[in-house]
């Protein structure tokens, strides 16, 4: 399958952004969890991966990935989350299957952030495992593909 990793604003720098709530582990712990303990998943799809902190930048790419026929997507939209009718819209309409991650467990924070303007879209939501939740969801779009 081919699999695009999408992160949105302020996600270029998770290990070293406020540990506390995000964890100190990056994304290259993504991979060394991959390969280490999800032995063939790695096999089975050719992973892209995509950082942007634009909203434009974001959905130009999307549109690239709907072009491509990207199968899948596992995408952690930051704030855009909360705020995006755009992004929404976008995902609405590109219908790729797609996992939405978070780092944290949006819902035992702020208020204003159990607003979700993006989620109605994805197939699930993995929230609060920190750097795991892209395995998780990794694997949650995995399997729902291999469903098909
Ligand atoms: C986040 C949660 C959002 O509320 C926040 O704006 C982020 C990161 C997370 O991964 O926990 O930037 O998406």
């Amino acid at each position: 399958y081919t699999v695009l990793m999408v992160n949105g604003p302020n996600l270029g720098y998770i290990g070293r952004r406020d540990p506390g709530t995000y964890g100190t582990r990056g994304m290259d712990a993504v991979q060394t969890i991959l390969e280490k303990d999800r032995p063939g998943l790695l096999d089975r799809i050719e992973l892209n991966y995509f950082q942007a902190n634009g909203e434009g930048e974001i959905i130009d790419r999307l549109e690239k990935a709907w072009k491509d026929n990207v199968q899948g997507l596992v995408i952690n939209p930051g704030a855009y989350t909360h705020t995006s009718l755009a992004l929404g819209d976008c995902l609405a309409w590109i219908n790729i299957p797609h996992v939405e991650v978070h780092l944290s467990n949006i819902w035992s924070r702020e208020e204003i952030r159990r607003q979700n303007l993006t989620a109605a879209h994805s197939l699930g939501v993995i929230a609060g495992f920190g750097i795991m939740s892209y395995v998780l969801g990794l694997e949650a779009l995995v399997w729902y593909l291999d469903s098909l």
